[in-house]
């Protein structure tokens, strides 16, 4: 691999981990520095089952990515993507709860929820084409899915800068619950359009189907 596309997968694999452990502590019986949020003081639990969901989305989907470690063991590829593809589930399920309280409100709930059923449509068609064996929009629709998942990262880069810059909570928040994820969506679009998909995706053969090859 290149020096860039190395980099540029370490900043990622730090991202994930950084924001995968900060979700997890919602997990503990005393949460150690909680967001202000209303939703952590009121619906603790939809919360806390929502940064479970999203923090095993984080991690279990880059590996997916890396064609060696996918072929090495199409088993442990398969369980993870289900495991993905539930965990995603649960984060979505558990967002329902706590979107529409979002902070600041009703244009920041909609940026989530938006968010959420793009999560949802995304994810779902990814799975529903490998169960048919259509490798190639499986990995086209999981790479928009994943773009969508790191608008977790996306959103906690951009919280601080609110802080930094001293700009107005009440119109940061509502934007960033909009940009923290429409730019991914439209960097997975343009690396869709412009980085070659692989001629052929090869599948074991209990998945192999009629459109693993490329036309
Ligand atoms: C992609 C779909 C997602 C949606 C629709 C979504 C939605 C939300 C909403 C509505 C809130 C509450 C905001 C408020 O009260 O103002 C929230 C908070 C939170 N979300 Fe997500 N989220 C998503 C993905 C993720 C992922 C992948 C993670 C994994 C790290 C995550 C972790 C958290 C955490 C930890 C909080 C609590 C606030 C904090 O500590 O920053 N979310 N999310």
């Amino acid at each position: 691999m290149r020096l860039l596309p190395k980099l540029l997968w370490l900043l990622l694999g730090l991202f994930v981990l950084i924001n995968a452990l900060g979700a997890l502590r919602y997990l503990l019986p005393h949460v150690p520095f909680p967001a202000e949020l209303d939703n952590f003081r009121q619906r603790r639990t939809a919360l806390s089952l929502h940064a479970f969901g999203g923090a095993i989305a984080l991690l279990a989907g880059p590996l997916q990515f890396v064609p060696r470690f996918r072929e090495s063991s199409w088993n442990r590829h398969r369980l993870l993507g289900w495991i993905y593809g539930g965990a995603v589930l649960l984060g979505w399920c558990a967002s329902l709860g706590i979107a529409p309280h979002s902070e600041t409100g009703w244009i920041a709930s909609g940026g989530f929820l938006a968010l959420g059923a793009a999560w949802m449509v995304a994810t779902g068609l990814a799975v529903r084409f490998i169960l048919r064996g259509d490798a190639i929009r499986h990995r086209r629709w999981m790479i928009r899915s994943y773009a969508l998942t790191a608008a977790a990262i996306t959103l906690r880069i951009y919280l601080p800068l609110i802080f930094a810059f001293h700009w107005p909570f009440l119109i940061a928040y509502p934007a960033i619950a909009w940009l923290c994820w429409i730019p991914n969506a439209l960097a997975a679009e343009v690396y869709l359009r412009f980085v070659p998909t692989p001629a052929r995706i090869t599948l074991p053969a209990t998945l192999a189907g009629s459109s693993s090859q490329l036309p």
